[in-house]
């Protein structure tokens, strides 16, 4: 952890950057967030747990109702007008986030519930085909549980290992360690874009080539990365791609993974059922095309559209615009953080999203919170299901602020407010 001193006083340049930024009208872009308007015990609200899930624009909420008031019937089965005008809905949505990646194909785009699932698709379809005993995939020390365990139970069905690249005490990652856990053995892999813990952006653009001159794929966890900077996953070349649109101020229980084609070609399918197949007999079952061999059973339609509504939102501020504020505002507070007397910042890398993770002398997380939640400020306090990287800190917690396209420098002078308030309270 870095100490940062509480001696120094305040320097002009924490006050508020004085221009607005151009082409970021934060008022109006607050007025698109209902949610956003209400007060919280008294207060007005300030959402900072953006990493935990993002507030919905009127945009998505109004898709939501208006697929569910005109547009819904199931989709890909009906000759009916509903069904293939929902249908043409659920493909374009798809097509938006092709779009939203830069993807090469709409069928290289696969609905999930989540980036969980992604990782769990990958984990059980190309793990359990591609990895056997002895065999090894390389993740890293900063990632979230869902990019662990599904690693774990693909090593205990198959008999491979799992490698960890470590990290050091900025918590970034160690890449000339990453280089020598390459081996012939490794046979995919997984790493965070940025951690959820840390804010740590990770050098995908290193680590993909890396692995490519092995001949290792690479599944990129983008669940945190996404909301904060525009990705390309033709130039980054990364073989899979795992998003949760609940992130990305869309819907929850909708995700996607992107693969490259020649890859989800060769995959066998993840989940059997209606939909993933094209024909059906007892002897055998002949599976449907790409990306239909993913997607068994009814799939989340009107979330996927809603997603699809979040994406053009995203699209008409501009990823670039929404990636500049937010490095604002956290320059900003984790400037106005040198002054709060016991803050020690967990996660000090030199490339960091809005994640400002910290511990507050010995006042535990959760009663930082607590307190908080008080004031009307929402934060996340806990292991932020990343439990090895409190174990490399030796933390059992920290209290996590997480900055989205919406917060405001107010917001930020309200955090450290409060955070003073909890040190008076704590003596
Ligand atoms: N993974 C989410 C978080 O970081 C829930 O809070």
């Amino acid at each position: 952890m870095t100490r940062f001193s509480a001696s120094q006083p305040p320097q002009p340049a924490d006050h508020h950057p004085a221009s607005e930024q151009p082409g970021f009208d934060l008022t109006r872009i607050r007025a698109d967030f209902p949610i956003l308007g209400q007060t919280v015990q008294g207060r007005p609200l300030v959402y900072l747990d953006n990493a935990a899930t993002t507030q919905k624009p009127r945009a998505v909420i109004d898709t939501l109702r208006q697929v569910y008031e005109e547009d819904y019937a199931n989709v890909h089965r009906g000759v009916h007008t509903l069904s293939q005008r929902c249908t043409e809905r659920f493909e374009g949505a798809r097509d938006k986030v092709r779009r939203f990646l830069n993807a090469r194909h709409s069928h290289e785009i696969v609905f999930v519930r989540g980036a969980t699932e992604a990782i769990n698709l990958v984990a059980q379809s190309y793990g359990r085909s591609r990895v056997g005993t002895g065999d090894e995939i390389l993740i890293t020390a900063m990632e979230h549980h869902s990019n662990i365990v599904p690693w774990q139970m693909l090593c205990e069905q198959t008999g491979a290992v799992l490698k960890v690249v470590p990290i050091d005490r900025r918590g970034e990652l160690r890449m000339e360690a990453f280089a020598a856990l390459l081996s012939d053995r490794t046979r995919l892999v997984s790493v965070t874009h940025m951690s959820n813990a840390l804010g740590t952006i990770n050098p995908v653009e290193e680590i993909i080539p890396l692995a490519h001159a092995r001949g290792v794929p690479v599944l990129v966890d983008g669940a945190q990365a996404a909301p904060h900077m525009a990705v390309d996953v033709q130039a980054l070349d990364c073989d899979f791609y795992a998003l949760s649109g609940h992130k990305l101020y869309g819907p929850s229980g909708i995700g996607v993974l992107y693969g490259k084609e020649a890859l989800l070609k060769a995959m066998p399918p993840y989940q059997g059922g209606g939909d993933m197949i094209r024909r059906v007999t007892f002897e055998k079952t002949e599976y449907n095309v790409l990306p239909y061999k993913f997607e068994a059973g009814t799939p989340n339609i009107a979330d996927a559209i809603a997603f699809g509504a979040a994406l053009d939102y995203l699209d008409s501020i501009g990823l670039d615009n929404i990636a500049a504020h937010e490095q604002r505002l956290l320059d900003y507070a984790t400037r106005r953080a040198l002054h709060i007397p016991g803050l020690e910042l967990v996660g000090t890398a030199a490339r960091k999203g809005a994640i400002l993770s910290f511990t507050l002398g010995r006042i535990h997380p959760h009663d930082v919170g607590t307190i908080l939640d008080h004031l009307g400020i929402a934060i996340r306090a806990g292991h932020h299901c990343a439990m090895p990287v409190m174990e490399f800190f030796g933390v059992p917690a920290t209290a996590r602020a997480s900055f989205g396209l919406y917060n405001t420098f107010e917001e930020v002078d309200a955090l450290l407010d409060g955070l003073r308030q909890v040190i008076e309270i704590f003596g």
